[in-house]
């Protein structure tokens, strides 16, 4: 018996709120969206009873729009900053506002190809296609193929360097008091900057002040980035839904979301920049490119079958920014000014991220680099514990401890 995988599971149950998992105590004390998919992948391999009910519980959350919130605040908590009266949503479970990459279609078909149970998975599956409308109508409402986040929560990389440039143009001004807890709970130094806070909560604001109507937010965003890790996670999860509807006989689903997923792999593909060696956000504020070096410019691997060329190139970019660290995959260019190896979204290695990487690598048959990713990081995880995420140059666990996607991300690649 591997006494790690026996640690991850106690973390699931220690961090079990009643069906739901948080993803970590204190610092997160409620149900995170993309959190609970990876979650539910993990309960997979060995309750599927207790996934399902993982994403039963976030559906609660479910806005009659389609939209999935970031977060579900099941139960009252004093721990986090900003709580439910700051979001001041109208849904009967309090939730936020916004939303966060869509994973969840991708754990639930892993979940039923364990279970093969149609009657459990496919309320699942209507929730997920609701929702994955959604992203398409209210997110690209012009059809571009890529869909847009209009808040860095969104993308689940908060503080990334990707949207320094278009988060300095939101002002730091806000109506709510920013009164932040998750300095309380872990150094400030691993944390975003108070400035980042304030302009987080500008955004809250000015969204709650539009009622929260994906129409009137898409006119006032002085956020709007249209995002390439975002939309590669859509449509990985897009082309499992397609595999859903046709396994459950849903043949006009199938054919919408397939056409869906074409234009979105072209929208992707259009954003390679051969001379970067990644693909590229756009800020659509600006129109322009976002050209900070960040892992997202690496997750298409997970969606796309990319020429041998591009995979190359990719690669080797990877093994680049690999050079020298104790643990891959930085999520920043190592070196560059905004590279801070500690600081959340900033530099360091996620599990989760990589765990994306590797599924992209060997679809694209880099099945060598997927291996050496992989050791990297249960190595990193058997030596700090499940930390939420590390230090890549030298290794230490960093952020929250006790983490649960990283118990998840554990089980699945160990
Ligand atoms: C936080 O509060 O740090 C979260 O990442 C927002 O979802």
């Amino acid at each position: 018996m591997n006494l790690h995988i026996d640690q991850a599971k106690r973390i699931l149950v220690a961090n079990d709120r009643g069906g739901y998992t948080v993803p970590t105590d204190r610092l997160y004390p409620f149900q995170w969206n993309w959190d609970s998919a990876f979650v539910a992948m993990g309960f997979a391999l060995y309750d599927t009873d207790r996934a399902y009910r993982e994403l039963e519980r976030l559906v609660e959350g479910q806005w009659a729009d389609g939209m999935i919130p970031h977060i579900v605040f099941h139960q009252p908590s004093d721990t986090y900053f900003p709580g439910p009266n700051v979001w001041r949503t109208r849904h009967t479970i309090p939730t936020s506002g916004i939303t966060q990459p869509p994973v969840f279609a991708i754990a639930l078909r892993k979940l039923h190809e364990a279970t093969g149970d149609k009657t459990r998975t496919l309320p699942l599956y209507e929730a997920a296609l609701k929702w994955h409308r959604w992203w398409y109508a209210a997110r690209d409402p012009e059809g571009t193929g890529l869909v847009a986040l209009l808040h860095p929560w969104e993308s689940g990389s908060d503080n990334s360097p990707a949207w320094d440039i278009a988060l300095a143009r939101v002002p730091t001004t806000t109506d709510t008091p920013v009164v932040r807890k998750d300095t309380g709970h872990v150094n400030a130094l691993m944390r975003p900057r108070n400035e980042d806070y304030q302009r987080f909560i500008h955004l809250v604001d000015t969204y709650a002040a539009c009622d929260w109507e994906p129409a009137r937010q898409w006119a006032k965003a002085s956020f709007k980035v249209a995002e390439i890790q975002t939309t590669a996670i859509l449509l990985k999860a897009g082309e499992d839904l397609e595999a859903l509807a046709h396994e459950f006989g849903r043949m006009e689903d199938g054919s919408e979301i397939a056409a869906l997923n074409e234009k979105t792999r072209n929208a992707i593909l259009a954003q390679w920049r051969p001379d970067l060696s990644r693909f590229v956000s756009c800020d659509l504020v600006s129109g322009q490119d976002i050209v900070a070096p960040t892992q997202a410019g690496f997750i298409p691997l997970l969606s796309l079958d990319l020429d041998k060329a591009v995979v190359g190139a990719l690669v080797d970019e990877m093994k680049a920014w690999s050079k020298g660290m104790k643990v891959a995959f930085p999520t920043v260019k190592p070196g560059i000014d905004s590279w801070e190896p500690k600081r959340y979204w900033r530099g360091p290695a996620w599990a989760i991220i990589n765990w994306l990487l590797i599924d992209g690598l060997k679809r694209n048959g880099r099945v060598d680099d997927a291996e050496k990713l992989r050791k990297s990081t249960i190595s990193a995880i058997e030596a700090e514990g499940f930390a939420e995420y590390f230090d890549p140059v030298t290794g230490e666990g960093c952020g929250g401890l006790g983490f649960s996607w990283t118990a998840a991300a554990y089980m699945w690649l160990v």
